[in-house]
């Protein structure tokens, strides 16, 4: 029995010394010290054993297990360092890298683009970019654009008032900024002022907020055929070389007379028709798509600036308002509005 103990004590002593990781060594443990470990049977078994065995089998059988153990625990230890050390030598970052993958650049959202491509045109033609606040008052958005309190017509936009302060709203179109701006300084006066505007109302071609582009140009002697002109410009920078504008009777309260302008159609080339001989789709076969309102600046308008230099008598221009998600979807066939503002990056990437 001495002699098996001494045995099994040199192999598993031979075996823990060349376990070559933390892993293997775990399973020399269960095979030689275990429950069912040849050594622990022994050890069991002492008390049957004929008494004068008892005393040198169960010494010898402790200290195999004693030894064993000791072993056990000193090569765990050098595993432990040695594994730790090669996964370190591996994990090394060197951080002197490139981010992998390089993060892909990212570009301007469509209404950005819309909007710059508008304010270029514009400022090549000699306009300034304005701005002016989202939140307005409605002096601004209303009142200095000739609708008085009680006109029927604020009745027309579905307006978000201040919960606060009635006279405070978001504003529901960019026309206040062409009252701020003519405060700001005196004719001439070219300007656009982009930005967002609020109303109440949501649906495939309609969010609660959205982007206009403004115009406005006040000086002497201008007309109506510079507003063609202006818009023929325009609508050729942005819908492609041979469009042209067209001007439809209509009511605004800020202009007289007002108009609202179309473009012809870029699908059909104004004609309503497909090649194959189909109604155009775009159009709705009319050639005309409605872009924008416009008109010759109210002398009601002016007359609230006129201590600023605008002296009706003597300066007169014209206006133009439009709407930037509609030309987007118009220029890129994009035929939910909402599309813009989900912020899925699938579908705005293919905007670039
Ligand atoms: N503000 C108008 C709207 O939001 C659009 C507009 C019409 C602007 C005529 C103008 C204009 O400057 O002259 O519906």
């Amino acid at each position: 029995m001495l002699d098996r103990i001494e045995e099994i004590r040199t192999e598993a002593a031979g075996a823990i010394e060349t376990a070559p990781d933390t892993a293997e060594l775990e399973e020399l443990r269960v095979h030689y010290l275990g429950r069912k470990a040849e050594l622990t049977t022994i050890l069991r078994g002492i008390a049957g054993l004929p008494a004068e065995e008892r005393g040198q089998v169960g010494a010898g059988a402790n200290k195999a297990r004693q030894e064993l153990e000791s072993l056990l625990e000193e090569r765990a230890g050098a595993l432990d360092a040695s594994e730790l050390e090669s996964r370190l030598a591996t994990d090394r970052i060197d951080v002197t890298l490139p981010g992998a993958p390089a993060r892909p650049v990212g570009h301007t959202h469509l209404i950005t683009r819309t909007t710059r491509l508008i304010e270029d045109t514009m400022v090549g033609l000699g306009y300034r970019v304005m701005e002016g606040p989202e939140v307005e008052h409605d002096y601004y958005n209303f009142t200095a654009l000739n609708h008085p309190p009680g006109h029927p017509a604020r009745m027309l936009q579905d307006t978000f008032y201040m919960q606060s302060d009635p006279e405070v709203l978001l504003r529901t179109h960019t026309s206040p900024v062409q009252v701020r701006s003519m405060e700001a300084q005196p004719p001439p006066i070219f300007m656009i002022a982009p930005g967002k505007v609020y109303r109440r109302d949501s649906d495939a071609t309609h969010s609660p907020m959205f982007h206009q582009v403004e115009g406005l140009a006040i000086g002497e002697g201008i007309t109506l055929a510079d507003l063609q002109g202006t818009l023929d410009e325009l609508l050729r920078a942005i819908f492609g070389g041979n469009r042209e504008a067209r001007m439809r009777p209509h009511f605004f309260p800020f202009t007289e007379p007002s108009v609202e302008f179309d473009v012809s159609c870029f699908q059909c080339e104004g004609t309503g028709e497909l090649p194959g001989g189909e109604r155009c789709n775009l159009c709705k076969g009319i050639g005309w798509i409605e872009v924008g309102g416009a008109g010759m600046v109210d002398p009601n308008v002016l007359g609230f600036v006129e201590a600023g230099g605008y002296d009706s008598e003597r300066v007169q221009g014209f206006a133009f308002g439009m709407g930037v998600e509609r030309i987007a979807m118009l220029r890129h066939g994009v035929p939910d509005l909402r599309r813009f503002f989900d912020n899925d990056v699938r579908i705005l990437e293919q905007f670039s």
